[in-house]
């Protein structure tokens, strides 16, 4: 265990860690794994990634757990999903299995940096993919470089499981209608840094942006899916234009396995007039309730957690996962890998 953290004020940011892992796809196959210690890696100058954007990355996490044992979340999904994110961009996608071996071993690698059970802390995982081919014709790269880094965070957003507001801006989208939002693509968070920086400085914890092709539907939360609660069902949006949540879909599932119905359709920015709770949803955010929702253009404000407290659904959805997560919780569905330490 690493005794110089303070794991119980850690915020969502870069810790320094003792290893990364690295694999690079060259003459059409992905080679061996590689251990590596340095947080730097060389890159030509030309490189895609830097040029015209081929960069996808991911996000999961570990938890030590009650029971001392150490847990990740749904890595297949994670799998799949950059496998999709890769395939959007033309890029050389990760066998799923080498995704598995990699996340096992840069997390076994750094288990003193896996925050202690109890202290809300756990590691963040953060694979990422990179066109290597020095080009500067608009073509996929040829060659990848597929690493794995980690570092063990604390909450996303500063208030921690307490209700945040947010705004709707309708000057700025994310993403284009048929463009990459569906994939995790960093140029889509390039292009969501002005919006959102505009949002924390008028005091706003994110952004909600709407659907880019008629500024009519909900489409997602800054780094999260959002979802609320409507006459005691469990409504979330239905977008071309938004990342496919894991976090929100364990939630759309925990919530039917409570006897909720779950409704995940287009939502229209009025229906928040009805909404009883609401809460961005993610990997970094876990579940972050929402307790105003201010629409920047029109002025029209939509309170939500009237108490500032979270809501009773929120709560125990959040309550739900983090016990899966740290093993409080039986696993049901099989969503943990246990470690082997
Ligand atoms: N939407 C965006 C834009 C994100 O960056 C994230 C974070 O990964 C999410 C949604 C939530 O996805 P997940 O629950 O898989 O972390
Ligand atoms: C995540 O929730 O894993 C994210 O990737 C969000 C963000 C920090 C980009």
């Amino acid at each position: 265990m690493n005794n110089d953290i303070d794991w119980g004020s850690l915020g969502f940011g870069y810790v320094p860690t003792d290893y990364n892992v690295r694999c690079y796809f060259r003459d059409g196959k992905w080679g061996e794994i590689e251990v590596s210690s340095s947080p730097y890696m060389e890159m030509h100058i030309a490189a895609t990634a830097l040029h015209y954007g081929q960069e996808i990355f991911e996000g999961l996490k570990a938890f030590r757990g009650k029971d001392g044992k150490v847990r990740i979340f749904r890595l297949e999904e994670n799998a799949r999903r950059i496998a999709d994110s890769a395939r959007g961009l033309l890029m050389a996608p990760i066998p799923e299995d080498l995704f598995r071996e990699m996340v096992l071993k840069v997390v076994k690698l750094n288990e003193r940096f896996i925050p202690p059970y109890g202290t809300g802390a756990s590691l963040y995982i953060r694979p990422f993919e990179v066109g290597m081919t020095a080009q500067v014709g608009v073509k996929p790269a040829k060659e990848y470089c597929f690493v794995i880094l980690v570092s063990p965070v604390g909450p996303y957003f500063k208030e921690g499981f307490r209700p945040t507001k947010i705004c709707i801006m309708r000057e700025y989208d994310r993403v284009a209608p048929k463009g990459t939002g569906r994939w995790k693509v960093g140029g889509n968070y390039a292009a969501s840094l002005a919006s959102g920086e505009r949002a924390h400085e008028m005091g706003y914890s994110a952004v909600l942006f709407l659907d880019p092709r008629e500024k009519k539907y909900l489409d997602e939360c800054g780094p999260a899916n959002f979802f609320a609660i409507k006459d005691g069902k469990y409504i979330t949006p239905a977008s071309d234009s938004i990342l496919p949540s894991i976090t929100n879909k364990s939630f759309m599932q925990i919530a039917r396995d409570l006897g909720m119905e779950v409704e995940q359709r287009h939502i229209t920015v009025d229906e928040l007039e009805e909404v009883t709770e609401a809460a961005a949803a993610g990997t970094a955010a876990v579940a972050s309730p929402i307790a105003e929702i201010d629409d920047i253009d029109t002025g029209k404000k939509y309170v939500i957690a009237r108490d500032g407290n979270p809501g009773p659904v929120t709560t125990q959805l959040y309550n739900t996962l983090r016990g899966i997560q740290y093993g409080e919780i039986e696993d049901t569905h099989n969503w943990c890998t246990i470690v082997d330490l």
